[in-house]
């Protein structure tokens, strides 16, 4: 039997809740679709320097390699937010994208049907819109240097190399031939130079993909129009930290940050991971949407482990969960016939993925 190395990172915060649901979905999928998932358990963020005293420990650093793909929850929280910054959690993860050269972050922002009521649009601006973010995820602002910070003045550097925005905008080019060849590049040209240059790159790359309509935007103007009217996106294309923003506010389109998966891809191993944080805010009270996990584990079986029958079958079974009125609380008010706990939407997307 076909067996597949999986790296776990559970993390902090509703991290080991939203994990464990999206395992209990992959072992029901593993079995029906006749192969064998093994797992390896690694430390990040706030846990690890619980156990470590450091948020990315080497061991997890050559564990990752090991992998054919890894999983990931969430990590933060208050309890590590006044450590220095290189200790902290968040600073973890970016070592992580960093070393594992993810440099292709895929953030797929859809409207369910059955959830068109749960955004706070108005559901004829939202029905059908698909739209994927492609986020660069190594570069920019959150790596530059030099970066400092002092009594009276602090500063981070925004810059991206040729090479780093032709692959992103690459990455781009490829996933908009395989929709509807459309791409909007978000940038900040009218202010920075690191955004002209990612201009000049981006309309480079687009010599080469003739059959796709390039568009560029101003990332206020996209923050704007993503909200006015979503469906003129197909792919957007942009930086690390407007990708990082948009994303988020993208999610509620879908009608919650707990639906939206993503695929951190590039070099070699890909990370999946819910686009949200570890919400300290509903940590350990069992009521967390498990749903952006359990998509990121989809994403993970047709990205990494080309599983796509088995992808299948869970997004199937989301839509079928939806469909019949299962909500979690942050989608509960909305056409709910049962509010569901996280493990409680586990099983119920686990039960219908195994049939
Ligand atoms: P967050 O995404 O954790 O939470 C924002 C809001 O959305 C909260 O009200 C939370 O309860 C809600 N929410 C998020 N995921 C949910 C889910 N699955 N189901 C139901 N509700 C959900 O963002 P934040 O509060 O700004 O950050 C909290 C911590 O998470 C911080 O330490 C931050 O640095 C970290 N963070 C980590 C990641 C990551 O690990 N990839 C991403 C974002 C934030
Ligand atoms: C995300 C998070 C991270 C980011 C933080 C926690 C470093 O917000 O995955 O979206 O900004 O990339
Ligand atoms: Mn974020």
């Amino acid at each position: 039997m076909k067996t597949y190395k999986i790296g776990v990172i559970k993390g902090d915060g509703i991290g080991p809740e939203i994990v464990d649901e999206a395992i209990k979905v992959l072992d029901a999928v593993s079995v029906a679709q006749g192969f064998n998932l093994k797992y390896d358990e690694m430390l990040l963020g706030g846990s690890a320097i619980d156990e470590t005293g450091v948020p990315l420990p080497e061991e997890t650093i050559q564990g990752v390699k090991k992998c054919d793909a890894v999983l990931f929850g969430a990590i933060g929280g208050p309890k590590w937010d006044n450590l220095e910054r290189h200790l902290r959690p968040e600073t973890g993860l970016l070592g992580l994208r960093k070393e594992m050269g993810t440099f292709a972050n895929l953030r797929p922002a859809m409207v369910y049907d059955e959830l068109v009521n749960a955004s706070s649009l108005k559901p004829a601006v939202i029905q059908g819109v698909d739209i994927m973010v492609v986020r660069e995820l190594t570069g920019g602002i959150y790596f530059g240097q030099p970066r400092e910070l002092h009594e009276d003045e602090a500063f981070n550097t925004m810059i991206y190399t040729k090479e780093e925005v032709r692959r992103i905008a690459v990455v781009a080019f490829d996933i908009a031939m395989k929709r509807d060849k459309r791409i909007c590049s978000v940038d900040k040209a009218n202010v920075l130079e690191v955004s002209q240059f990612w201009r000049e790159i981006v309309e480079e790359v687009a010599k080469d993909y003739p059959e796709v309509e390039l568009s560029h935007m101003y990332v206020d103007n996209a923050a704007m129009q993503l909200i006015r009217d979503p469906k003129q996106f197909d792919v957007i294309l942009t930086g690390n930290i407007f990708g990082d923003i948009l994303s988020d506010a993208a999610s509620m389109l879908s009608g919650s940050i707990g639906l939206l998966p993503s695929a951190s891809t590039g070099k070699g191993v890909g990370l999946f991971e819910p686009i949200h944080g570890s919400a300290p805010d509903i940590a350990g009270q069992g009521i967390a949407n498990p749903l952006a996990t359990i998509s990121s584990a989809s994403m993970m079986l047709r990205y990494a482990l080309n599983e796509t029958v088995a992808a299948d079958r869970i997004d199937e079974a989301i839509r079928k969960a939806l469909a019949e009125g299962y909500r979690t609380g942050d989608i509960g008010d909305y056409d709910a016939k049962e509010i569901c706990t996280c493990t409680e939407m586990g099983d119920i997307i686990a039960d219908y993925a195994s049939r």
